[in-house]
């Protein structure tokens, strides 16, 4: 595991698209997207730069369950508005969070990702160490399915939806086995309170309680952290 430390967010997003242009310079033509706050300064950096994306190929990791794609907390329209609206790709892929029939959208989606490897897989992390949506206990050979939104990430998120009773109890996520065939993978974290988990993912045992723990075991991610994330690490 990589470990890049920056003074800030801002200076994350730049660390990271020197990484995502030195993938694409090396032949990336999948590539893997998230949702949160954290991703937001790499998002701003690809749109402000010259790449173009429009031969390239783009699969998110997750999406509310009974969201409407144009539903303004979807990430259906998280990423429109934040990536695609400037820097569209010639595929993009995002659960369909609309459709009610969890094994035809999660197999087409399994589908999808077994025709169209990831080569290069953006990542943030939840205070509870999920990556996607894949909470504690996803086991590390899950592909993508219906997952239940544990209480500590609904009220999490609740800050973006009119009341916690809003926040969707369930999501389809691409599994842990999905996230970890990605060639290559960013995780980016800031701020005090991802400290523990930044902690975790680096220095805590490998389990399935800890979901981005698994990440000690692949042979090619990097970790963008900042100064204040960074502050439990030995
Ligand atoms: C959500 C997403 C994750 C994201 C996490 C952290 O639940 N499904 O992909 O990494 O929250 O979000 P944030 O970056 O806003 O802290």
């Amino acid at each position: 595991m990589n470990i890049i430390i920056v003074k800030d967010a801002l200076e994350g997003g730049k660390k990271g698209l020197e990484l995502f242009e030195n993938a694409l310079n090396n032949g990336a033509e999948v590539i893997g997207l998230a949702t949160g706050s954290t991703p937001i300064t790499f998002y701003n950096e690809v749109k402000n730069s010259n790449l173009d994306l429009s031969d390239k190929i783009s699969i998110n990791l997750d999406e509310y369950c009974g969201v409407a794609n144009d539903h303004p907390q979807s990430y259906h329209y998280f990423m429109q508005k934040n990536l695609f609206d400037v820097k569209p790709f010639k595929e993009s892929y995002v659960p369909d969070g609309a459709n009610t029939n969890e094994e035809e959208a999660c197999g087409a989606y399994n589908t999808i990702l077994e025709e169209n490897p990831i080569d290069f897989q953006i990542l943030g992390i939840g205070t509870n160490g999920h990556i996607g949506f894949n909470e504690p206990g996803s086991p590390f050979n899950s592909v993508t399915r219906k997952v239940d939104l544990t209480p500590a990430t609904i009220e999490a998120n609740a800050r973006f939806f009119e009341s916690e009773a809003d926040v969707p109890k369930f999501a389809y996520s691409m599994g842990i086995k999905n996230i970890t065939d990605a060639k290559e993978i960013v995780l980016f974290a800031y701020g005090k309170n991802k400290q523990e988990a930044v902690k975790s993912l680096v220095e805590g045992a490998v389990t399935e309680d800890f979901p981005a723990s698994i990440l000690q075991n692949h042979d090619n991610v990097t970790i963008i952290i900042d100064e204040e994330a960074s502050a439990l690490l030995k």
